[in-house]
């Protein structure tokens, strides 16, 4: 009995602390989240040793010290409630805590995933109606990032209760991840927010006002060439709404799965890079070809994309199948991708003056990692088909 007058009051200036903390965490997200999800990969087959192992290779593969933190668990965790309400997860994840106590015992931090609705994408329980207990209970294991995807909240809510009033079906939307945001800030743990809504109601545009650190901008990406280039390069436009803490999400990454060539997975991650996109590797971490390897982790391109000024690159060129892609960094340089969309190999020619350098600036080409000169204030190379050549100038 005492032990609970002691501990009561306790609890509660630490979880009154904890709350304000969390509100005022500018830090989460500082720059785009970096790290690993199940889906794009294992899909509904992800079980409890294939995320260790994740978190393991990530440690041993180097992905660690490149950057890369957090091991996201996507869609098909969930078991059933008990009869207090509260979730627990499935016979494929025995023991969430222990789970997020292994991760982070790696120096790497455990992401999960839900729904507004009722249900998943994949028919599993979603948090309809329990968000505040869901909320308590990921903090409770230890959770550090929620994937909030809306699959069955259209049909149970927005439709059901505003049905043919599409502005009323986008408030619900907007409420119903605002209140899942509420409750997270409430467990007092920092726990970072993506919203998964394939773009709807331009969410770039109201996604950080319901306490987003990332959305969604497209439907889900797939592994070929097609696909990631419609997704990467219709990017254009959205760069002003991103920065630190709230970022574009342009999906997960499929580098290494096998359906690109090396050059079509080096334009995926350098595409990304600009877009100051997160970087969540989708592939199988365990059996990785060193060429994949070198993709994930190459740390000029990773710097890109983690350069804290967190300002999203932009199209500054288009000539034909050739497109010139520019990111501005925090020490005043400029990363450019020099992209080739076509079937054939093409001269791409960046001139120094047209993107606000002089003729004597610096350029380093960030997948040789060799230094490049410029002939009389610019620089023309070869780019392969569906392939990039990407650059750092500085002066
Ligand atoms: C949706 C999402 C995907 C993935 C699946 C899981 O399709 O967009 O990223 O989370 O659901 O069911």
């Amino acid at each position: 009995m005492s032990k609970f007058r002691l501990a009561f009051p306790a609890i509660l200036l630490l979880s009154l602390a904890g709350a304000a903390l969390a509100q005022t965490d500018s830090t989460l997200a500082a720059t785009p989240p970096m790290g690993w999800n199940s889906w794009n990969h294992f899909a509904g087959r992800v079980d409890d040793a294939d995320v260790r192992a994740a978190a393991d290779y990530m440690v041993s593969s180097g992905m660690k010290a490149a950057g890369y933190e957090y091991v996201n668990i996507d869609d098909t965790w969930e078991g059933q409630r008990d009869a207090q309400g509260f979730i627990h997860s499935n016979s494929k994840f025995p023991d969430m805590k222990a789970l997020a106590d292994y991760v982070h015992s790696r120096g790497l931090k455990l992401g999960i995933y839900s729904s507004p609705g009722p249900k998943t994408c994949a028919g599993y329980e979603g948090s309809y109606g329990h968000e505040q207990q869901d909320a308590e209970t990921y903090a409770k294991w230890g959770i550090d990032y929620l994937k909030y995807d809306l699959c069955s909240f259209i049909p149970a809510v927005m439709e059901k209760e505003a049905p043919h009033d599409k502005a009323k079906q986008y408030q619900l939307m907007q409420a119903a991840y605002t209140k899942m945001h509420n409750a997270l800030v409430a467990t007092g743990r920092p726990i970072v927010f993506s919203l998964c809504q394939y773009g709807w109601d331009d969410v770039w545009k109201w996604g950080a006002s319901v306490g987003g650190n990332l959305w969604r901008t497209t439907g889900d990406i797939n592994d070929t060439y097609a696909r990631m280039a419609d997704i990467g390069f219709n990017q254009l436009g959205l760069a002003q709404y991103a920065g630190p803490g709230h970022w574009n999400d342009p999906d997960m990454l499929e580098v290494g799965n096998g359906g690109m060539s090396f050059d079509e997975y080096k334009t995926h991650m350098s595409l990304w890079a600009i877009l100051a996109a997160p970087l969540l590797a989708g592939n199988d971490l365990s059996k990785m070809t060193p060429e994949t390897l070198s993709i994930l982790t190459n740390r000029d391109v990773i710097a890109v994309d983690q350069d804290p000024l967190g300002k999203e690159g932009s199209r500054a060129f288009a000539v034909g199948m050739t497109e010139i892609w520019t990111k501005p960094l925090s020490d005043g340089a400029l990363a450019a991708g020099l992209f080739n969309r076509d079937t054939e190999p093409h001269p791409i020619t960046l001139n120094l003056s047209d993107v606000g350098f002089q003729a004597n600036a610096t350029l380093r080409d960030l997948w040789t990692h060799q230094d490049v000169t410029a002939t009389n204030g610019s620089y023309t190379v070869t780019v392969p088909p569906h392939g990039v050549v990407m650059l750092r100038i500085s002066q």
